[in-house]
């Protein structure tokens, strides 16, 4: 995810080496189990005692074989007994061992994706605006699952096959050093065709991933956009699209079965070639000399048991780099700079504006705001107008510091907007956006968001009522009850700008911004409320964007912008008489009405 690599921690990727990055990762990522020793603990007990059942199969073996070969059936009750037995203690090591491994792993899923939650709501606007939304959930969601899988995943690998191999091992050399020191020699290169081979195989069987891709990204857009496809008759495009996708699904996924079909006979062919090598040398008395039947069997045993776990560990790496690549790609949100709060006054504010050369430049280099000067007084309304795209919402986005002017400075009662925490001045300021947010949870719950939790039933009635939202509201089926599903899809573009009308009103705060709060309204509604509106505008500071010009003819000054500039700036009464963009602007209106 290229986007956070560039505003994320740069002198620490930039000056590291990569393996130093990853080391760093790696321990960071210890970390997380920190809390977890005692499952570890536990862990290491289950898969230690699961690995010395696995010498005892073997042992078992060498003991069944030799009391066949001496006819000797006196222990013909013991050994079911002890198979038995044996079978149980694995069973209950293995459990013990994938049962902590677990529960590490779904508490470090837990713990880390709860903090990159966190980090989110402390992360700057900006941050918002430079990263797509997408990308953002992708780390919350499969980055997370991803650094745990494959972390969880190479710990078992290590612990649990990492000591079945040093006890198949151990036993291998108690029972034949010159055999097993001969094989040391003889399987390296063969494991390495193994792997080798395996790799091979990996990489063809990427492709379906990227196909699988390509099919839900199409559904996804079909069910997103049902609408536009069926208003513009793309069925047919859309379900060529699909098929084609799916096409390619199926040949990549007969591509994989072949090759794995291939894959697993000619590890096993490697596999017995190295076996081959073990019988070939055993039968030389040099080598073999005083060993009975049943050590015998029990060596061969004990060495198939060992090429299952030591292919797992020639993979770890594999597994290891894909933990750390996530590891990486969520650190890198952990380590984003937060919002600045440097803020440490907390005034009761009255109202008072000033904007001095405020200039904003976006990221990418659009000048949004230009020379922007302006005072206003508490309890004065200013009504903001001017093309789209002219700067409107931008300069507004500057008073609750979402944005941070590029020059210039903004006060508030003659403070430095920056000398105010964030808290404060987020308190002091209700803002009606331009794109309604509405949360999925009951209407009496989205008026009263966030720090209004707690504001009485009449207060948020009241609200509503103000906001011409109230009656609506009582013909839902529980009134403020009513759970307005994810994105407030059961109420219409007005009803929703209502709702955030009346959260604004609740908030009761000394600045109002309205930002097209009544765009989505019909002219009737849009009457009633601005004349509840024009009542709260009278005893605070008001900010209010309109394209309908009809609604701020009443506004103690007007402020036309064009290309982040003033243009013009006046009452009502002046500007038209000035007879420039405002005049024009709503000489067409008047018109259209
Ligand atoms: N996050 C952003 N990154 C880059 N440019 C942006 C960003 N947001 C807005 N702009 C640009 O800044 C300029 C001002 O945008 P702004 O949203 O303030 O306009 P507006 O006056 O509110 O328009 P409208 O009436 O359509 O809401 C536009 O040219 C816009 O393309
Ligand atoms: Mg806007």
């Amino acid at each position: 995810m290229p986007s956070f690599a560039k505003s994320s921690n740069p002198e620490l990727t930039a000056t590291l080496k990569p393996e130093i990055s990853q080391r760093h990762t790696f321990f960071r990522l210890l970390g997380y189990l920190k809390p977890y020793w005692w499952a570890l603990l536990l862990t290491i007990i289950g898969f230690a005692i699961n690995s010395a059942t696995e010498v005892w199969i073997a042992k078992l073996l060498q003991f069944i074989t030799d009391a066949i070969n001496r006819g000797d059936q006196s222990q013909q009750n013991l050994f079911p007994i002890l198979i038995i037995l044996l079978f149980i203690t694995r069973g209950f090591a293995s459990f013990l061992g994938n049962y902590f491994t677990a529960l590490i792993s779904r508490n470090l899923v837990y713990r880390l994706r709860v903090e990159v939650f966190n980090k989110l709501l402390r992360l700057p606007s900006a941050f918002y605006l430079a990263n797509p939304s997408g990308t953002i959930s992708s780390k919350l969601i499969f980055d997370v699952e991803q650094v745990t899988a494959a972390s969880t995943g190479s710990l078992k690998t290590l612990l649990r096959d990492g000591l079945t191999v040093i006890a198949l091992l151990g036993y291998m050399f108690y029972s034949n050093w010159r055999l097993t020191l001969i094989l040391f020699v003889v399987l390296p290169p063969i494991l390495w065709l193994v792997r080798y081979a395996s790799k091979r195989f990996l990489h063809l069987s990427k492709g379906i991933q990227q196909t699988m891709g390509s099919v839900s990204h199409i559904t996804n857009e079909v069910i997103n956009g049902y609408q536009v496809v069926k208003n513009y008759g793309g069925q047919e495009y859309e379900s060529r699209r699909f098929n084609d996708a799916s096409m390619k699904n199926l040949r990549q996924g007969m591509k994989v079965v072949i090759t794995n079909s291939i894959n697993t006979p000619l590890i096993q062919l490697l596999m017995a070639m190295a076996m081959c090598v073990v019988v070939w040398l055993a039968l030389r008395p040099e080598v073999m000399s005083g060993t009975t039947a049943g050590e015998f069997i029990a060596y061969i045993g004990a060495a198939g048991l060992l090429s299952k776990p030591v292919r797992s560990l020639t993979d770890i790496n594999q597994q290891l780099q894909k933990g750390i690549a996530a590891g990486e790609s969520i650190f890198a949100l952990l380590d984003e700079p937060e919002e600045q709060d440097t803020g440490t006054l907390t005034p009761k504010l009255h109202g008072d504006i000033r904007f001095e050369q405020v200039g904003l430049t976006y990221a990418d280099g659009t000048k949004a705001l230009q020379d922007f000067s302006l005072s206003v007084k508490a309890g004065e309304t200013i009504a903001l107008v001017g093309r789209s795209g002219a700067g409107k919402t931008t300069l507004v986005n500057l008073l609750t510091r979402a944005l941070t002017p590029t020059s210039g400075q903004i006060f508030l009662d003659n403070q430095p907007i920056d000398s105010l925490t964030l808290e404060s001045l987020r308190a002091q300021i209700a803002m009606v956006n331009q794109q309604v947010v509405l949360f999925n949870d009951s209407v009496e719950h989205n008026i009263a968001y966030g720090s209004l939790a707690d504001k009485p039933i009449e207060d948020i009635t009241a609200a509503a009522k103000a906001a011409f939202a109230h009656d609506f509201i009582m013909q839902l089926p529980n009134g403020y009850g009513s759970d307005i599903g994810a994105d407030g899809l059961q109420l219409s573009g007005g009803q929703r700008q209502r709702l955030s009308i009346a959260r604004a009103l609740l908030k009761d705060a000394p600045i109002l911004i309205l930002d097209e709060a009544t765009s989505a309204l019909d002219n009737e509604s849009e009457y009633y409320i601005q004349q509840a509106l024009d009542n709260i505008m009278k005893s605070r500071t008001t900010l209010v964007i309109a394209h309908r010009l009809t609604t701020i003819e009443s506004a103690d000054k007007i402020v036309v912008l064009d290309g982040g500039y003033i243009k013009e700036i006046g009452t009502h009464d002046e500007l038209l008489q000035l007879g420039g963009q405002y005049a024009q602007m709503y000489a067409r209106d008047f018109a259209e009405a």
